[in-house]
């Protein structure tokens, strides 16, 4: 490599990576163990008084899991990545490495549903308290700041409705306050937004969704700086929350094509809302590359790229919707997102189902809305199948 900063899909393809000593396979193996010996008592003692010195368990640590950790440091401009085995076991496992019983948290109200179910209705029962604020204004969040807050969390954009925070002025809120800020990036990726280099403390990802990118791997990745991830670190020892070296791998290869799959992803996103948007069958499209998202402007100042999530609202009642999602072709439908493969769903009936109808319309998600994860096919086929399928509502 070139002695100066390597760019993000080189760092992507060749961070972590090592010819094996052994066989000079270029590909990182799978270390499919859970253990690891020594040939003596030294070197065992040796290990177990400093864990970076060698391997002994895999719940630890694993050459595999090591592997992707490198590779995530760098392209997400972080001191320490640390994988885990789903979006949830990086989220809890970090969450609880920073609250103690008696703190508080200050949350945005828009977030992932399992997240909002953790902060909501777990925490409370171990005496942390959180504060879920509905705002996209950063200086709301500040102002519910108690002196026992230990968190500020958040995402952007928001599922389902693409709702932007203004990353850098969060970042700076939480350095004034000293308190660690901590934002799931699993929307946009570090391909397209980079809240470390904004002034955010820990990020986290779903690394299932575009990390990932091939809809085959549950993970997740909590990234940041020593201090704070040596505490994410214990946590994830004691709560265990690893992938298996195999999940790892896959994760490993996956984010290896991230910013090729990112642009066609973005450009997808672009092309399709651009249509939806003309469309005399849809109400409203949510995406915050359109000029008509109320935070375009905000989003043009972070983003690199808008990503691959649009939100619309399909003209008429339930009939409707069930005569447009029966009709398609090529997107799928079914949860989650970030895959090569377009995906979508009502998240009135998915994601968000557990919210009563009445905080489902003070959330702004009405049940004709749905969520389309675009994949990596190609934009005019995307486009056709949305336009049949559209045209087939009586
Ligand atoms: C934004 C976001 N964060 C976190 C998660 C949780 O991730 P996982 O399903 O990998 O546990 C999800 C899952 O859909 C998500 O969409």
């Amino acid at each position: 490599m070139s002695p100066k900063d390597p760019g993000f899909s080189t760092k992507s393809v060749h961070s972590g990576e090592k010819l094996c000593p052994v066989t000079g396979s270029i590909i990182t193996p799978i270390y499919q163990t859970s253990i690891f010996g020594f040939p003596d008592l030294d070197s065992l003692k040796r290990v177990f008084a400093d864990h970076s010195k060698g391997y002994f368990y895999t719940r630890y640590s694993n050459p595999t899991l090591e592997a992707i950790e490198k590779k995530l440091v760098d392209i997400m401009g972080a001191q320490k990545a640390l994988v885990f085995s789903s979006g949830m076991a990086a989220l809890t496992s970090a969450i609880m490495s920073l609250v103690c019983s008696g703190d508080h948290i200050v949350s945005a109200f828009d977030i992932y549903g399992g997240t909002f179910n953790f902060f909501a209705n777990v925490l409370p029962r171990y005496g942390v308290t959180v504060d879920l604020i509905e705002t996209t204004e950063a200086g709301r969040l500040a102002e519910s700041i108690r002196p026992n807050t230990k968190v500020i969390f958040f995402e952007s954009p928001t599922n389902p409705l693409l709702k932007l925070m203004d990353i850098a002025e969060v970042g700076k809120i939480g350095k004034k306050h000293g308190i660690p800020t901590f934002m799931d990036n699993t929307f946009a990726t570090s391909f397209n937004q980079r809240p470390i280099e904004m002034g955010i403390d820990l990020v986290m990802h779903s690394a299932t969704k575009y990390l990932g990118g091939h809809s085959d791997l549950i993970g997740g990745v909590v990234a940041g700086g020593e201090e704070l991830m040596g505490r994410v670190m214990s946590s994830r020892y004691v709560f265990g929350g690893v992938p298996d070296p195999q999940s790892a791998w896959l994760l490993m290869r996956g984010v290896k094509t991230l910013k090729v799959r990112m642009e066609t992803h973005n450009q997808n996103g672009m092309k399709v809302a651009q249509f939806l948007e003309k469309h005399p069958r849809i109400d409203r499209v949510y995406y915050p590359g359109l000029r008509s998202h109320p935070q375009h402007e905000l989003g043009k100042s972070q983003m690199k790229g808008f990503g691959g999530m649009v939100s619309f609202e399909v003209e008429g009642a339930n009939d409707a919707l069930g005569q447009f999602l029966g009709s398609l072709r090529i997107c799928q439908l079914a949860v989650s997102l970030g895959g090569i493969e377009s995906l979508i769903c009502p998240p009135a009936l998915t994601t968000h189902r557990r919210l009563s109808p009445s905080e489902r319309m003070r959330a702004g998600i009405k049940d004709n809305l749905l969520r389309l994860s675009l994949g990596i096919e190609d934009s005019q086929d995307l486009i056709d199948d949305l336009d049949q399928a559209l045209n087939s509502i009586s």
